[in-house]
């Protein structure tokens, strides 16, 4: 696998700052200091989730994260939620009632067919993901699909030569890429803070109860703690060092046969650097990501996938914490990102574009092949 560039950063002109800045040195001495004239706390530009042009969204699927999504575009955008979809006629109605959609559709077809929609939020189970973004793709829609942006890399492709074919807006809803402190992380690794990138670790390990059934546990819902919470530890490493020239994995598996656990080392021997993935759905994890470079290291407290600070401890002593506000969940930046790029008429956002889905996706499966989890739809598509 070759090395994938870092995403460029976003110049826009509609811009705000938050930040504070606080330093103290290693041997103790604490006081605030004037962001500007910090080293590692230069001027910062964040854009502003309420300045993104409106689209008219639907969500596929009324579950937790459409309920998060759709309470961050009701209080942190001007995004407007026209229709729901949902299987089924009463769930839907409810959803649409607690968000105020215009439209409640009892089938995803219905959704689908709904002119007055611009994009399709995908937030049904990791094994549907492909088959709600594809029929999206064919109905005309553009579309944001919930992490991880499918079950295998196949599939990923699948979706990527569609939305190209259609010249369709398609992009993974890792939201992490979006979050200020992720703005300001690669601000930092670009103007080379840090110096050369050397190691990495994230963790996101979270108990949950054994249920045959339910999504973290099915390999019929393509469960397992790689694609549901291990997805956001590999893309943050590769969104700072790229995609790894070889992987090493080790995981525990359940009785149902997806990973109860798993670590992998992404392996960069080109830039003589490594760093750690690690997930969990038996235990609770610290939620926390180091990066430490040849000139310092940052490190992300809990949750480090989430809106979150950055920790800026340099070589030469300095110690430093960035803080950004954040008006709502933090799904917002999100939203905000493809409503700008689409009334830009864009077709992807830089920072989470489809090519790089489809080569993570290579890499979840490279994982899974190694600690032996298969899903009955890799059958599918492989
Ligand atoms: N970005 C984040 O922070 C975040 C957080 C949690 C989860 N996620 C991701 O979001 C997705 C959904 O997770 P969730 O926690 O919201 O799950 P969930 O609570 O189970 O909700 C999923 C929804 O999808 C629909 N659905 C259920 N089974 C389905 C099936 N077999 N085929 C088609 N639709 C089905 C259901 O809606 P209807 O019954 O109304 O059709 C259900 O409410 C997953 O891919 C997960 O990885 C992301």
């Amino acid at each position: 696998m070759g090395e994938f560039e870092l995403g460029s950063s976003r110049s826009d002109p509609l811009v705000w700052r938050a930040q504070t800045c606080w330093s103290k040195t290693r041997q103790g001495r604490a006081g605030i200091v004037r962001c500007e004239r910090s080293t590692v706390s230069a001027v910062n530009l964040i854009p502003d989730p309420f300045t993104a042009p409106p689209l008219n969204w639907g969500i596929l699927g009324t579950g937790t994260i459409a309920h998060a999504v759709a309470d961050a575009m009701a209080n942190g955008t001007r995004q407007r939620l026209a229709a729901v979809g949902s299987r089924s006629p009463a769930r839907a109605n409810e959803f649409a009632a607690q968000f105020g959609a215009e439209r409640a559709h009892g089938s995803p077809e219905d959704l689908m067919a709904d002119d007055g929609v611009d994009i399709v939020y995908i937030a049904t189970p990791n094994s549907a993901h492909h088959a709600g973004a594809r029929a999206a793709l064919l109905a005309g829609k553009h579309v944001l699909v919930e992490k991880p942006f499918t079950l295998n890399q196949p599939e990923a492709r699948d979706l990527a030569d569609l939305a190209a074919e259609r010249k369709a807006f398609l992009m993974e809803a890792m939201w992490t890429r979006f979050l200020p402190q992720q703005i300001k992380l690669r601000q930092l690794i670009a103007d080379g803070a840090l110096g050369e990138l050397v190691t990495a670790w994230a963790d996101f390990g979270s108990f949950n109860p054994m249920d045959a059934e339910g999504r973290f546990y099915s390999p019929n819902l393509g469960g397992g703690s790689l694609l549901d919470l291990g997805i956001y530890p590999v893309s943050w490493i590769v969104n700072l060092f790229g995609l790894p020239g070889s992987i090493r994995a080790s995981g525990l598996l359940t009785q149902t046969g997806v990973d109860a656990q798993m670590t992998a080392i992404l392996e960069y021997p080109a830039r003589e650097a490594s760093a750690v993935a690690m997930s969990s759905i038996v235990v609770d994890t610290p939620w926390e990501a180091v990066v430490a470079g040849t000139r310092g290291l940052v490190k992300v407290p809990r949750p480090f996938w989430g809106p979150s600070s950055l920790i800026i401890e340099l070589a030469d002593g300095t110690i430093e914490e960035w803080t950004a506000a954040v008006r709502s969940t933090g799904y917002e930046y999100e939203l905000a990102e493809v409503a700008t790029r689409i009334a830009a008429g864009e077709t992807f956002s830089p920072e989470m574009a489809p090519a790089e889905s489809v080569a993570i996706m290579g890499v979840l499966d490279a994982i899974r092949a190694q600690i032996g989890v298969r899903f009955p739809g890799d059958n599918t598509h492989a």
